[in-house]
């Protein structure tokens, strides 16, 4: 029925109406005036509109789609779009947090919950999951991604396409989904957001591409193009991409839709006329524009002079109305438009209780010398930083639908939790300042900065008198939310200079020091690591970050998150990433001293500071009895390794057991280790689990030089253990 009714109506539209449904404007002025007198509503009347984005609430979005409905000659339904990236008005942690986890049940829940919020809320499309690979912390959307590594990311890129669109679109409590930002937008040059992108097929195929695919393979509806260029072509505009890989070799069925003006862009790119660059989009294989209206006033002309057909444009428009028929808009245009729903199922307790539980288990302990951690609910503690009391942080990047003033803050969370047999007392500290040159700028981008009216000096002074009377110093500090995100790449990865200075006067007071650190990326922390006995990388946590925060400082929670993207230790290490190669010329020793004319830094050892897969929690896991099924394997069989985990402290505790495996020699050269692998699991203190882990061979295959996905006979080992640098291996052979 869906080929036929599509079919049906597309043979009733004329070639502008058809343009209409290729354009996806901004929903402009409707979301400060009325709609039926907005700009766009005229253009909804007359057919030239197919959906609209980041209009927010029942009651406007049922306005706007009645204008369509009724007042455009064919009443075809919008489709209502968001950038619903970790939670609707409930927040989660900012995705790379979120990624930490390691749980891919609450991460699909963490999506199923936006969804359902969204839905009730007019929204039946979101711009998420964003699965661009990143290894650059100085890019600012590695805090919307999921770290570095391909096989996690697309565990989680399937997650939460599973979230969002369940298993039947058209249920009012899920939604169309859009795997972003395809491809390859988390490698620019330098790090720098928007630059150009240059990369091997073979590393595209091997370590970027493999998330993308993940969620086209899990049935997600649609796909944005990047803005960047890949091989030469912007994405936008990349036959190669969206047709031969994404149609031809991964059979994706729904239908891309341009980045913010990606069309227009290309006139930058350098790639012609807004005539030509249009042409090129849809020729490429792109359906949807967004915003830059290059499809609405450009293909009418190129059909005239043969540069693109018509059939191309019914295709484009096919798949538009089929995600529309999918998500039951012709038979009811309203279903998104409950307001009893709107009223009862958006930002609810129980939701923000599942929001506080994930974002617990986001936060990665990276330091706990002495066990400082977990704090005691009794006696003083000093909470102290600009970034103690400041609700409108917790949510980091992309928080368009957050009442940001509700989101609990780090105060108030330890309050609560601590209870009353605690007294906290609380100092500013500083201004979250970055330096001269960053606040021009920031003034520049409209921010403001909220400047104490108080002097540097009286804000120490203030913060030293309740440090001196406390047990125990917390300092919440690091970057604010707007540090990271799009358009927010950063040089310097250090914690902001003025804070620094407060966590060093803070050190001095000789009393324990406890940094609670809010990041939207891995920050450079040398310096803190060295002279902070313990150190909770708190990300930005979502809605009830101050609460999960809490929970973790007051052990009621035992941290668990696990890092999926590396900290460097110093910028100049970047790229940095554990599935690196050995070079021809590998140091010679373990210790990380400089060799010369080996492959490594005169000042600065190859190492990074934390490792990716690392985290600690408040007990220790110990592994021991690695083994194996078999010493040998062909490519129809399956082997097991097993391994013994325990809990040898004193806490109940999670543990993220990952599995590893190097391919000894290969027809190109292969990485030193690649994840392939993990569970997580819950191990009561003193007890003890055997794990069991299945070898196949797809987990042993990878793209060639001619680009076929084999796996070559040989050694691998295989190392199972708590982080990446883990050396506990056995290995086997491949035979024919
Ligand atoms: O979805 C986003 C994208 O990630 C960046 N540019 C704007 C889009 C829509 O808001």
């Amino acid at each position: 029925p869906r080929a036929e009714f599509v079919a049906d109506l597309l043979s009733k539209m004329t070639l502008d109406e058809k343009l209409g449904q290729l354009n996806l404007p901004t929903s402009g002025d409707i979301t400060t005036g009325a709609a039926s007198s907005s700009n766009v509503a005229k253009k909804i009347e007359e057919g030239k509109v197919g959906g609209l984005f980041n209009i927010k609430s029942v009651q406007k979005i049922k306005e706007v789609q009645k204008i369509a409905v009724e007042k455009s000659r064919l009443k075809i339904p919008l489709i209502f779009g968001m950038d619903v990236i970790h939670g609707y008005e409930t927040t989660f942690p900012i995705p790379l947090g979120l990624s930490c986890t390691w749980d891919m049940n609450l991460i699909e829940r963490s999506a199923q919950i936006a969804a359902q919020e969204a839905s009730a809320d007019g929204i039946n499309w979101t711009f998420s999951p964003m699965v661009d690979i990143s290894r650059d912390p100085r890019w600012g959307r590695i805090s919307e991604g999921s770290g570095e590594d391909p096989y996690l990311g697309s565990q989680i890129a399937q997650a939460m396409v599973r979230g969002y669109q369940g298993n039947d679109l058209s249920k009012n409590n899920t939604i169309l989904s859009c795997v972003k930002h395809f491809a390859l937008y988390g490698a620019p040059e330098a790090g720098r957001d928007y630059n150009t992108v240059d990369m091997s097929k073979i590393r595209m195929y091997n370590d970027y591409f493999p998330p993308y695919k993940a969620a086209v393979d899990a049935g997600v509806g649609s796909v944005m193009a990047s803005f960047n260029e890949v091989d030469g072509v912007p994405a936008t505009g990349n036959k190669w991409l969206m047709t031969d890989v994404l149609r031809k070799q991964w059979a994706f069925k729904g239908f891309v839709v341009t980045d913010f003006t990606g069309i227009n862009e290309m006139v930058d790119h350098g790639m012609g006329d807004l005539q030509t660059v249009s042409a090129l989009a849809l020729n490429a294989g792109v359906e949807m524009d967004m915003v830059g209206e290059g499809f609405l006033t450009t293909l009418k002309k190129s059909i005239d002079e043969k540069k693109v057909s018509i059939a191309q444009i019914d295709n484009a428009v096919r798949l538009i109305l089929e995600a529309k028929y999918d998500l039951g808009l012709f038979h009811d245009p309203y279903r998104y438009c409950d307001i009893k729903r709107s009223k009862t199922d958006i930002y609810t307790t129980s939701n923000r209780n599942e929001a506080r539980n994930t974002a617990a288990q986001s936060l990665v302990l990276l330091k706990n010398q002495n066990q400082v951690l977990p704090l005691k609910k009794s006696g003083t503690i000093a909470l102290i930083g600009p970034l103690a009391d400041a609700k409108e942080n917790m949510s980091g990047t992309w928080s368009v639908a957050t009442k940001l003033e509700n989101s609990i803050s780090l105060l108030s969370g330890v309050k609560t939790v601590a209870g009353n047999s605690a007294t906290i007392l609380y100092a500013k500290g500083s201004n979250l300042d970055y330096d001269a040159a960053f606040e021009e700028r920031a003034t520049m981008f409209g921010k403001t900065l909220h400047r104490d009216h108080r002097s540097d000096q009286e804000l120490l002074a203030e913060a030293l008198k309740i440090a001196n009377q406390a047990d125990v110093i917390v300092a919440a500090l690091g970057e604010s939310a707007e540090l990271s995100g799009e358009s927010s790449s950063r040089t310097n990865l250090e914690i902001p200079k003025a804070q620094k200075d407060l966590l060093n006067e803070l050190l001095k007071t000789g009393k324990p020091v406890v940094l609670v650190l809010f990041d939207g990326r891995p920050l450079v922390l040398v310096e803190e690591n060295q002279k902070v006995p313990a150190i909770l990388n708190a990300w930005f946590a979502g809605s009830e970050a101050g609460l999960a925060i809490a929970d973790v400082l007051f052990g009621d929670e035992n941290p668990s998150g696990k890092l999926t993207t590396t900290f460097p230790r110093s910028v100049g290490q970047i790229p940095i990433y554990y599935s690196a190669k050995n070079t021809g010329r590998p140091l010679g020793n373990k210790e990380g001293k400089f060799e010369k004319f080996k492959s490594n830094y005169i000042d600065e050892r190859n190492e990074p500071l934390f490792p990716f897969g690392y985290g600690l929690s408040y007990t220790n896991f110990s592994y021991s009895n690695l083994m194996i099924s078999s010493p040998k394997m062909t490519k129809n069989e399956t082997i097991k390794v097993s391994v013994e985990v325990t809990n040898t402290g004193n806490f109940d505790g999670k543990e993220v057991v990952q599995l590893y495996i190097r391919d000894l020699v290969g027809s190109v050269t292969r990485p030193l280790k690649e994840l392939k692998d993990f569970k997580k699991i819950v191990l009561k203190k003193g007890e003890k689990q055997t794990l069991t882990f299945e070898i196949t061979v797809d987990k042993l295959k990878f793209y060639n030089s001619d680009l076929n996905f084999v796996a070559e006979p040989g050694v691998f080992e295989v190392f199972i253990g708590t982080d990446s640098t883990t050396n506990n291996k056995i290995s086997f052979e491949l035979i024919n």
